[in-house]
Order: C-alpha cells, then sequence, then structure tokens
C-alpha cells in the first residue's frame, strides 16, 4: 500500500496497516523536504503507485487530492484500513479510500462512504449513512440513522441524536450536541449545535 500524505494523520495510517499485516512501501507528497516519514521513504511522483490511501485529514484536500490521483491513474485502486482493535459489524459497508482507527465502533447496517476518516473511539450506530469524504473526528457519537452528507466533519467529541441529516461539507465543532437536522455549507457548534 502507498500513502499519500506525510503527515500525523499518515504515520496513524502506517501503524493501522502495519498492525493489520499490511506493508506500507512508501509515502507520496507534493512537499520536497519532506524525505521520510515514520520510517519510510517519502516520493513526490505516484504515477502508476498503486493500491494507495489518502492520508490527509482535511475532506476538501482529501478529495482533490482522490480527484488528481484518479486523473493521473484512472486503473488507481483505493485501499481500506481498519484498526485490528475496531468493531465493525458484519452488515456494515466500508466505502474505498476509508480508514477506521482504533477502538472505533461501526454497527448494524451502517453505510461507510469512500475516503472517509472514523477517527480514534468514534463510533457510528445502526443504518446510520456517512457520506464520501466525511471525518466522523475522535469520540465523536452518531446514534442510530444519522444520515451525514458528503464532507462533513464532526469534530472531536460531538455527538448527533438518532435520526438527524446534516449537509454536506458542514462543520460540528468539537464537543457539539446535534439535536435538529443541520443544512449544509455551515459550521455548528453548541450544546445544543447552532449554526454561527
Ligand atoms: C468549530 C471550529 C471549526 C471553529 O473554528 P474557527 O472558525 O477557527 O473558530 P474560532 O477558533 O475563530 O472561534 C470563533 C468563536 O467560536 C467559538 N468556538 C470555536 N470552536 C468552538 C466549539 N467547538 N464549541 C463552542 N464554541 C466554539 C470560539 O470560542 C470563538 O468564540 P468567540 O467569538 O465568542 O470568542 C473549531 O473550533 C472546531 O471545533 N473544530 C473541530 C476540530 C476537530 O475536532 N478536528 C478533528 C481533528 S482529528
Amino acid at each position: 500500500m502507498y500513502l499519500f500524505g506525510a503527515s500525523g494523520h499518515g504515520k496513524v495510517i502506517k501503524e493501522i496497516l502495519n498492525a493489520s499485516g499490511i506493508e506500507v512501501q512508501a509515502f507520496i507528497d507534493d512537499d520536497l523536504n519532506v524525505t521520510e516519514c515514520a520510517g519510510c521513504t517519502v516520493m513526490h511522483e505516484s504515477a502508476g503507485l498503486t493500491p494507495m490511501l489518502v492520508s490527509v485529514g482535511a475532506n476538501k484536500t482529501r478529495q482533490k487530492i482522490v480527484e488528481r490521483l484518479r486523473n493521473e491513474n484512472p486503473g488507481i485502486r483505493f485501499g481500506i484500513a481498519v484498526h485490528p482493535s475496531a468493531v465493525v459489524s458484519p452488515s456494515a459497508v466500508i466505502g474505498e479510500g476509508t480508514v477506521v482507527m482504533a477502538g472505533a465502533v461501526i454497527n448494524a447496517d451502517a453505510v461507510i462512504g469512500k475516503h472517509c476518516i472514523i477517527n480514534t473511539g468514534a463510533s457510528v450506530d445502526h443504518d446510520c449513512v456517512v457520506g464520501d469524504f466525511c471525518h466522523v473526528a475522535p469520540h465523536a457519537a452518531l446514534c442510530g440513522q444519522v444520515h451525514l452528507d458528503e464532507g462533513v466533519l464532526m469534530g472531536a467529541g460531538s455527538c448527533a441524536i438518532p435520526c438527524l441529516k446534516i449537509g454536506s461539507w458542514t462543520v460540528i465543532g468539537a464537543g457539539a450536541a446535534v439535536v435538529n437536522d443541520i443544512e449544509g455549507g455551515v459550521t455548528a457548534v453548541g450544546v445544543p449545535a447552532r449554526s454561527k
């Protein structure tokens, strides 16, 4: 597996892959000054390299890199990384390019999109739908049947009560409690969460 993004987030993904018995061949990064990451070589060309995981935490940046890599190499395959301590229901679906970190829980019939991050200790309960390029940050909790549109960031320690919908590219602040639907393209913080 190759990791695009020689970052702190990338180091964590490398360790998840290693813990799952998957070797990381190299990191790739646009920054020519970065030559080593977590004991791996950092390359600066991605042409022909597959399978790949984009190890960039910012949702919009991750989306742009995925599009770029697809344009460069239409045959590219994207991997999945799931930490051995994560609990993933056999009925859950996880899209390509997605990372599930240590201690995360994904319950029955949840559908996680492509290139998502389900971060350390996060929980995604039954029948949730998590759109492509979302990030459920450390210890955030989605109750059952929550629907996140594309690119949502659920900040660290935030939660959403059952059956709510959060619109695309919205940011939910750290520690927020979402108790009503939230529209797309906003930042919402607090308890209860309100748009800033
Ligand atoms: C919500 C958030 C995106 C706002 O960032 P920002 O636009 O740069 O906002 P600022 O830091 O300038 O703060 C603006 C105001 O919002 C308040 N605020 C910021 N984050 C808040 C939060 N999570 N909850 C409540 N209030 C918050 C600030 O106190 C400040 O209030 P003031 O105007 O009364 O002083 C950010 O603080 C946040 O919570 N991000 C989540 C990060 C995260 O969990 N990432 C996961 C990494 S693994």
